[in-house]
């Protein structure tokens, strides 16, 4: 025999029987998004490497290790230059990058975007970490988009979907980077307190230490850990506004009643972030235990080439992202992985292989008219082979062509919950009448 191809690693098949629970998580998002007042945003799979390369971060993890190069046969001077296209590794940045070009802020003080689909990161896998992945995520942009009450209301809806999809125990964790200058103002604090201390660690935490210092606030090294977790980093770094600003944020939760933990050590992965940044984790998960994230990204859309000379205010931006395989194993550890999928109206069985022609008609006049329907294609094979074919497809009723019925024109319709049977004729407007019963 020859020899099978499995699908590549870090990558997964989503099987017909799991398909019911990702579509619970789909519908359950899109009705609380839209409630939000999210309308939905598609951008491609893939983008110029460049976008990514300025906006994610050049020293992010992401960008320097994780980017997943699409091979391309362009040989206009533009691949040389750019470095080319890579899959989305996130979609923030595509959504920045479609509105400045679709120039969405001309008509929209803020507009509310959301996006589910694949996302792609050269990963090592493992439990909860694939190369490609789903996620569920939510922007809001513009000039309108530069309150605090809205980080909190971004959070909010984050821990409200987690919670409609049936996920209780995770954990919220709230951090401010402040502005720009607060963020920087942070790097060299942190660079001064870390000299000296980081000598004695390895090759890879003094890399960071140089390349990109926030790296190591969430370095998984333990030799780093001590060393981080001797600092008092605390809110010292953030200007009197950027402290304002947070402490509104924060008054905002305590409004809509969201709990949450400040943790001083939150950062995030990518470059982007200014101001509020937060974490969503379900301990139950292991190392990948982040369901979801996101924060604050004032000064992308300008970053970009986005923005708008007659406004002087930077275009606030904030938003978040859930990982949906995560979502699901956390519902797995919940107990409440098992969605019920919607199963199949009626399965018309012939008794004979000379019916199936008769059978193969009727089948067609159910679908036409909105009801689900199949058949066995088995050339007769026996009735309690079909029944069973009936059975695991979950039909409601099984309704049969006998000798008698082909003879009489007619249909028995047995219901497969009570077990009762009964006969009808097998006209148009008969089947028509039986249909609607379908749609009540
Ligand atoms: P992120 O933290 O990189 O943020 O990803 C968000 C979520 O996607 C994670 O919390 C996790 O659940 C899921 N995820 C990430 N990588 C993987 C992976 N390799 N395998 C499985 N799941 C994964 C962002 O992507 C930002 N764009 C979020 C954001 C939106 N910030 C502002 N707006």
């Amino acid at each position: 025999m020859a020899q099978k191809i499995t699908q590549p690693r870090g990558t997964a098949d989503i099987l017909p029987s799991e398909i019911p629970a990702w579509e619970q998580l789909e519908t359950t998002a899109k009705t609380l998004l839209k409630a939000y007042g999210y309308r939905e945003m598609r951008t491609p799979f893939f983008e110029e490497m460049a976008l990514f390369k300025r906006s994610l971060g050049e020293t992010t993890e992401v960008v320097n290790k994780q980017l997943l190069e699409v091979l391309s046969q362009r040989k206009d001077a533009a691949a040389d230059n750019d470095g080319g296209l890579a899959l989305r590794p996130e979609g923030t940045a595509p959504i920045v990058r479609a509105y400045n070009q679709h120039d969405l802020g001309r008509n929209e003080f803020i507009s509310k975007l959301f996006y589910i689909g694949p996302m792609f990161r050269g990963e090592r896998p493992q439990k909860g970490r694939l190369r490609m992945f789903h996620q569920i995520g939510a922007e809001a942009i513009g000039r309108g988009a530069n309150h605090p009450l809205l980080d909190a209301e971004m959070i909010a809806l984050a821990v409200s979907m987690i919670k409609s999809f049936g996920i209780n125990d995770f954990k919220l964790k709230i951090n401010s980077l402040g502005s720009t200058e607060d963020k920087a103002n942070f790097a060299l604090w942190l660079r001064q307190e870390l000299k000296g201390k980081i000598d004695h660690l390895s090759d890879d935490v003094k890399a960071q230490y140089e390349r990109n210092v926030f790296r190591l606030l969430d370095s998984k090294d333990q030799g780093c850990r001590e060393v981080i977790n001797s600092l008092q980093i605390g809110t010292k770094h953030l200007s009197e506004k950027g402290r304002v600003y947070f402490e509104k944020v924060k008054e905002g939760l305590d409004q809509l009643g969201v709990a949450y933990e400040v943790s001083s050590h939150l950062v995030r992965g990518l470059d982007y972030y200014t101001h509020t940044v937060f974490e969503i984790s379900y301990a139950g998960l292991g190392a990948q235990d982040a369901i979801g994230a996101g924060g604050r990204y004032n000064g992308l859309v300008e970053h970009l080439g986005g923005g708008d000379r007659r406004f002087p205010e930077t275009v606030g931006a904030i938003g978040f992202a859930l990982g949906m395989e995560r979502l699901l194993l956390a519902l797995e550890a919940e107990g409440k992985s098992r969605v019920a999928g919607r199963s199949m109206d009626v399965f018309v069985v012939a008794a004979k292989a000379e019916y199936e022609t008769a059978a193969f008609a009727l089948v067609h006049a159910l679908r036409v008219l909105g009801v689900s329907a199949d058949m066995d294609f088995g050339g007769g094979r026996s009735f309690k082979k079909q029944f069973e074919q009936a059975d695991k497809l979950g039909a409601g009723q099984v309704w049969i062509l006998g000798d008698e019925e082909i003879r009489n024109n007619t249909v028995s319709m047995k219901d497969m919950r009570t077990g009762t049977q009964i006969t009808e004729q097998r006209t148009t407007e008969s089947i028509a009448r039986l249909a609607k019963a379908f749609h009540r």
